[in-house]
């Protein structure tokens, strides 16, 4: 209950514009491998392979708030998949913007819910998983628009879902 609220407080003010993002340029692998680290038990058992190419630069995020992007992210890779099914995190330079993909192997995100997963409290059980508030998802993208960016989500090639954004590099952000 706890979370749940304070889920909704954090949707609510990311809206309003009151939870701005305050950031500084840091490099992606630090936040990548401290979220990793820290779900490292829910990922045990699991190939986790992270690609951030070379030509990467240092990204303008708030390190708190990008933080819950990602953890919302591989929660969900960990929660819809089966066991022991590799997760894929890649960044690469993207026209000007930095692309992050977290990818998995699980049965992917039908066509037909790629528009409502972003809204909240859209939630569907995945092959018998509960899933959880719907929240994950509409608090991460409240938290890339607050940086100027956007997410959408793809399959993965051979089947899978990868959820995509896109983060802008001139600090576009609202400071
Ligand atoms: N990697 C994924 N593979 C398959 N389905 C997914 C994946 N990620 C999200 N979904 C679907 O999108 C829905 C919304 O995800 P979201 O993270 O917003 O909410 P949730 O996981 O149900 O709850 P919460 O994140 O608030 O605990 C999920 O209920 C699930 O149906
Ligand atoms: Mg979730």
């Amino acid at each position: 209950m706890n979370r749940l609220v304070a889920n909704l407080m954090d949707l609510s003010r990311l809206r309003a514009g009151a939870l701005t993002p305050t950031v500084e340029p840091l490099p992606l692998e630090d936040i990548i491998s401290s979220v990793t680290r820290r779900l490292a038990p829910a990922l045990a058992g699991r190939q986790v392979r992270v690609l951030v190419r070379e030509d990467v630069p240092a990204v303008p995020v708030d390190v708190v708030q990008m933080d819950q992007v990602l953890t919302n992210l591989i929660e969900n890779a960990v929660r819809y998949t089966p066991k022991g099914t590799p997760i894929g995190i890649a960044a690469a330079r993207w026209h000007g913007m930095v692309e992050i993909r977290v990818s998995d192997r699980g049965p992917g995100i039908p066509a037909e819910a790629r528009g409502k997963v972003f809204q909240e409290f859209y939630r569907e059980d995945v092959e018998g998983r509960r899933s959880g508030t719907g929240l994950g998802l509409a608090i991460a993208n409240a938290i890339v628009t607050a940086h100027g960016g956007s997410m959408g989500v793809e399959d993965t090639p051979g089947g899978g879902a990868t959820i995509w954004l896109h983060l802008p590099l001139d600090g576009r952000a609202a400071t």
